[in-house]
């Protein structure tokens, strides 16, 4: 008989002690005195583990129990009790110890802190880190709150395809997925692959955004929300961009632009509110051993109403600053990062929505302002991180969407949908995308995107 294993936070979140408990995970040390062993036993429910203390009495205390270190699998029973160490209220006094899977000589984490580089080395092992531990969990909440966000507001969420035939940013940055072997493809009479005899019958892709779709379910359900791993070919090997990274993108009937940046400041103080409520000792962790005053930041950004202003406005502050940019500010140049960062962490010092973007920075679907010169976009830029929010109105003006197609080489009947959507009760809409690694950088902070997703996808490397 034997009774059922409790999660580690459970049994650290009750009220009193007492009765007979079993625990199940791993060591993430073993101390071996005088006479008596203590395990602390991590099941990855929560920051701290539980002390198991184990005493000679044990039947195979001498047999097996004195081997246990970092990394053993084990599995224990006994009375959960007071504890008379400092910084735990419970351990358990072992009755049984089952040691489940001992570790080889060479399992590489020990008590000690790994650079983040040696632990992306071990990706199958670094979940039983403290940090990538926080952060799993930390990565599961953002989600929760992600989801349940926009459940509490009327949005459907709306499953959109990961392989898809459209480029919907436009910007080429695609992976394709084909069946065909490179050496033995068909070939058209022009010697160019036949895609028409590929899979699908014509070229496909992994999805850049789901947000072509999401303006379909928009368009008919009012407020949709599509959130999945989406694919970008971008040769970038810096510590904010991934190959594939998790986008939740919401869509929305009858918003514009004003409307559309409310929406992603009280979605980011939300998502950002819920974490701190639910994963405190995460995140004191993270303030501890990560970086200095990153709960304050998000108590701050959470109480504080975002900036806003046109990018017109941002470039002339950024022309005022006096500082030296590694790239020059010019009207009609995209934001650089170090642009972003400046406006957002030394000018206004709290998030900022930069609106109204040149129409040559962005994409083909957004609407045309009055002036010609902007397009209603707007980016959401945080301190340290800089954008981690892209959106915008859509233009649903079906001869300006046709007429800013063709000026950026699209051919509109590739996109015939798209366009047909614009002929049958078309409405305004907006939508934005919000890339989830970004969010957690800047709500744990940590340093590099590789780090915030479980298995990072970048240019030369896709382990596991
Ligand atoms: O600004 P982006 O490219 O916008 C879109 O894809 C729109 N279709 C969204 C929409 O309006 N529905 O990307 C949106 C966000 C960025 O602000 C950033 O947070 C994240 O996605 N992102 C990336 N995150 C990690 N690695 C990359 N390579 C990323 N590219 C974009
Ligand atoms: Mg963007």
């Amino acid at each position: 008989m034997s009774e059922t294993p409790e999660r580690v936070a459970t049994l650290l979140a009750r009220e009193s002690a007492g009765g007979r408990v079993r625990v199940q995970g791993w060591c993430k040390t073993a101390r071996h005195g005088k006479g008596v062993s203590f395990l602390e036993v991590s099941d990855g429910s929560s920051m701290a583990g539980i002390q198991v203390v184990a005493e000679p009495g044990l039947a195979n205390y001498e047999s097996e129990l004195l081997a246990l270190r970092t990394g053993c699998a084990v599995d224990a029973t006994g009375e959960l009790v007071e504890s008379p160490a400092q910084g735990q209220r419970f351990e358990i006094r072992a009755a049984r110890v089952e040691v489940v899977g001992g570790v080889g000589d060479d399992y590489p984490l020990q008590k000690k802190r790994h650079s983040f580089e040696f632990l992306r080395e071990v990706g199958h092992l670094r979940f039983r880190t403290n940090t990538l531990g926080a952060l799993a969990r930390v990565r599961h909440a953002a989600s929760r709150a992600i989801r349940s966000f926009f459940d509490a507001r009327g949005f459907l969420e709306l499953h959109t395809p990961i392989i898809t035939a459209s480029d919907a940013e436009g910007a080429g940055a695609l992976f394709r997925a084909t069946i065909f072997d490179p050496a033995t493809a068909p070939k058209t009479v022009e010697g160019t692959t036949d895609w028409t005899q590929d899979f699908f019958g014509r070229p496909t892709f992994l999805t850049v955004s789901g947000q072509l779709e999401a303006e379909i379910g928009a368009l008919a359900l009012s407020k949709v929300y599509t959130f999945g791993p989406t694919f970008r070919a971008e040769n970038s090997n810096t510590s904010r961009h991934l190959a594939e990274f998790w986008m939740v993108e919401p869509e929305v009937a009858f918003l514009d632009l004003d409307g559309d940046a409310a929406l992603a400041e009280a979605f980011v103080r939300a998502v950002l509110g819920e974490l701190l409520e639910r994963c405190g000792e995460d995140l004191a962790f993270f303030d501890e051993r990560v970086l200095k005053g990153v709960v304050e930041t998000l108590e701050h950004v959470v109480a504080t109403p975002f900036e806003r202003m046109t990018y017109t406005d941002a470039v002339a502050r950024l022309e005022k600053s006096g500082k030296a940019f590694e790239f020059p500010v010019a009207w009609g140049a995209d934001l650089q990062s170090e642009h972003e960062r400046w406006l957002t962490e030394e000018h206004v010092k709290r998030p900022v929505i930069v609106t109204n973007y040149p129409r040559g920075v962005k994409a083909f679907y957004m609407y045309l302002d009055d002036d010609e010169r902007t397009v209603r976009a707007m980016d959401v830029l945080v301190p340290r991180v800089g954008e981690i929010v892209g959106g915008s109105q859509r233009e649903h003006r079906l001869p300006v969407l046709e007429r800013r197609m063709r000026e950026v080489g699209i051919d509109p009947a590739a996109l015939g949908w798209y366009c047909d959507l614009r002929r049958h009760g078309s409405v305004p809409h907006a939508g934005f995308g919000l890339g989830l690694e970004r969010l957690l950088l800047f709500a744990t902070g940590l340093g590099n995107v590789r780090d915030v997703i479980p298995f990072p996808r970048t240019p030369g490397s896709a382990e596991y």
